[in-house]
C-alpha cells in the first residue's frame, strides 16, 4: 500500500495507488514548466483547489477524455458541469467525503478564486486527502493562515505547499507554516514559472531543514518519489 507523488510542475500534482490516479490541478497547456501534454495522463479522479487557470487547467479537457470524476467546491463544481464535465462531485471547505481511492477534506485557503470567464469561483481551498495509509495536506494557493496549526494533528506525511510568493505565501511565510503543519516531507511549488513569483527553492530547502524536523524535496517536472 503505497501512494507514488508525481509531480507535473508549477502546483500541478498526481497521486497514483495501485488502483486509482488522482490529478490535482492539472495544468499542463500553458504552464512553462510543463514536460508532458494533458493527452499523457489518466486520472479516475482530478480535485481542483480554486477557480483560477493555472489551477482548473486542462480539467475539461481531460474529464472528457478520461470521464474522471471531478472533485471541487460548489461554485467549481457547478462551473465544470455548465462547461460539459459529465461527473462533478460538489463539497465546501471543512467538508470531508471518502471517495474509491481515499478520504478528501476541503481546508482553508485565503487568496481568490474568480474563473476564468470571470465567473464567481466561490472559495478556494487545500485538500486533506488520506490514501493508502498516507496523509497529504495539498495547500492550494493560500497566504499563511494560522488555521494551519489544526493540521498537527494529523500526522501530515507530505505537504505540498506553494513558495513563490506575490500570489501566495513566501518561502519565510512558508517555513511558519511548517511549523504549525509539523509534516515530515514538503515539496515546494507554484515558484519560478513566471518571473514574478522567482525564488530559490535551495536556499527554501536550506532554511526548512534548518528551522523544522521535516524533510524537503526540491522537485522538477516529471519527478516523482514514493511515499
Ligand atoms: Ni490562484
Ligand atoms: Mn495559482
Amino acid at each position: 500500500m503505497t501512494v507514488k507523488y508525481i509531480y507535473h510542475g508549477h502546483m500541478n500534482s498526481e497521486l497514483r495507488s495501485s488502483r486509482y490516479t488522482v490529478l490535482i490541478d492539472p495544468f499542463f497547456t500553458d504552464n512553462p514548466q510543463a514536460k508532458i501534454n494533458q493527452n499523457a495522463v489518466n486520472p479516475d479522479f482530478i480535485l481542483v483547489s480554486h477557480g483560477h487557470g493555472d489551477h482548473v487547467g486542462d480539467t475539461i479537457a481531460i474529464a472528457e477524455r478520461t470521464g474522471a470524476l471531478v472533485v471541487a467546491n460548489f461554485e467549481v463544481a457547478n462551473w465544470l458541469s455548465a462547461h460539459g464535465v459529465k461527473n462533478v462531485h460538489a463539497m465546501h471547505i471543512g467538508g470531508a467525503y471518502t471517495f474509491p481511492f481515499g478520504w478528501v477534506k476541503l481546508t482553508i485557503a485565503h487568496h481568490g478564486s474568480s474563473l476564468p470567464d470571470g465567473s464567481y469561483g466561490g472559495q478556494p481551498a487545500g485538500f486533506l486527502i488520506k490514501m493508502e495509509g498516507t496523509t497529504i495536506y495539498y495547500a492550494g494557493d493560500t497566504a499563511l493562515t494560522y488555521d494551519m496549526v489544526w493540521l498537527a494533528d494529523e500526522n501530515v506525511d507530505l505537504a505540498v505547499l506553494p513558495i513563490g510568493d506575490n500570489f501566495t505565501m513566501g518561502p519565510e511565510d512558508a517555513v511558519k507554516a511548517i511549523k504549525l503543519i509539523k509534516p515530515k516531507l514538503v515539496v515546494p511549488t507554484h515558484y519560478n514559472t513566471w518571473p514574478v513569483i522567482a525564488q530559490d527553492p535551495d536556499r527554501f530547502k536550506a532554511m526548512v531543514e534548518a528551522e523544522t524536523d521535516a524533510t524537503c524535496r526540491v522537485m522538477l517536472a516529471e519527478d516523482h518519489f514514493t511515499l
